[in-house]
């Protein structure tokens, strides 16, 4: 486990930069030191929220904090650490069940992998699940627990899935089937809380492809996408929060995606499942990235 290391900064009065408004509550990020993360960090920081951003590469994690520090006066904490460890996550649980200013929780860190799963290294699958799933389902509790009793509007739980929750996928099996959980996890959440009349909002942010590490991490070859199809984790993160202003459930970035979504949801399964084994078929992959 990484070390978890803090500094405060208190905001200056004369500040006059691109706060929108002084939210005054804490955001935590998993996965912030880069992609997506790092874009939730920066967007956050210039709507006023402290931060507090995990990953395990603490000294990206120390240059995003001091960056938006610097642009914003914001406070920033880092927690350089592993969310597929166990006692890692018992940490990051309890800084975010004890936070009295908790604002929001992005669960964003993830990764994928490529190759049949029969060949892939198991741990790694395993790692999968244990940071989309145990971690997103350990974060949130810890993050509700706190936010439900102080039913405050603007509060919530971000998720980052993915579009590939509506697909099942030959050869990102794991993938696939964790952000599938993650949207159904996130809907069971939303029902609940609105069962008990609560503000707080939870959100199932799902994007396509988007420009950040992910494919490099699995060592995907970009141009094999068509560039119509690749967003930025700017459009992206900024769909998402107007999306948690205004309360969505369900965010899919782009009108491309969201048309292969509910073209998706018309084509009888049968028809998916030939087609995505076709694709595999004619893809072949490298055998396997873990
Ligand atoms: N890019 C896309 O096309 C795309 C599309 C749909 C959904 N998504 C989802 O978006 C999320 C963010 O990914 P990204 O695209 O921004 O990719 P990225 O740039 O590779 O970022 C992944 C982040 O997760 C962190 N992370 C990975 N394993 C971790 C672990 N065991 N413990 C703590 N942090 C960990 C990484 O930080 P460290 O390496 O420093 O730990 C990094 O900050 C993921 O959940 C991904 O599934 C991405």
């Amino acid at each position: 486990m990484g070390c978890a290391r803090t500094s405060f900064k208190g905001r200056e009065s004369t500040y006059k930069g691109l706060m929108r408004d002084d939210v005054d509550m804490l955001a935590v990020i998993t996965g912030a030191s880069s992609g997506l993360g790092a874009t939730f960090a920066r967007k956050l920081a210039a709507r006023g929220y402290d931060l507090l951003l995990i990953a395990r590469r603490g000294n990206r994690l120390e240059s995003i904090a001091h960056e938006v520090r610097e642009q914003y006066h914001v406070r920033t904490e880092i927690l350089a650490t592993d969310l597929t460890n166990d006692a890692a996550l018992d940490l990051a649980a309890s800084r975010i069940g004890e936070a009295a200013d908790l604002g929001l929780l992005v669960n964003n860190a993830g990764f994928g992998s490529m190759g049949y799963f029969f060949e892939a290294d198991p741990n790694v699958q395993e790692q999968m699940h244990r940071l989309h799933v145990l971690a997103t389902v350990r974060l949130s509790h810890a993050a509700l627990t706190n936010l439900i009793p102080r039913a405050t509007a603007g509060t919530g739980i971000i998720n980052v899935s993915s579009v590939a929750a509506y697909v099942v996928s030959p050869q990102s099996v794991s993938y696939s089937a964790t952000k599938t959980w993650m949207n159904r996890f996130s809907e069971g959440l939303a029902m609940e809380l609105a069962a008990k009349s609560s503000p707080v909002t939870v959100q199932a942010l799902c994007p396509g492809f988007t420009l950040t590490e992910f494919h490099d991490t699995i060592g995907m070859d970009r141009s094999r996408i068509p560039a119509s199809l690749w967003m930025t984790s700017d459009f992206v993160v900024e769909e998402s929060l107007r999306g948690f202003d205004r309360r969505a459930l369900f965010v899919i970035p782009g009108w491309r995606y969201k048309l292969i979504v509910w073209m998706l949801r018309l084509t009888p399964d049968a028809l998916i499942r030939r087609w995505s084994i076709q694709t595999a078929q004619r893809y072949k992959r490298p055998k396997s990235t873990g």
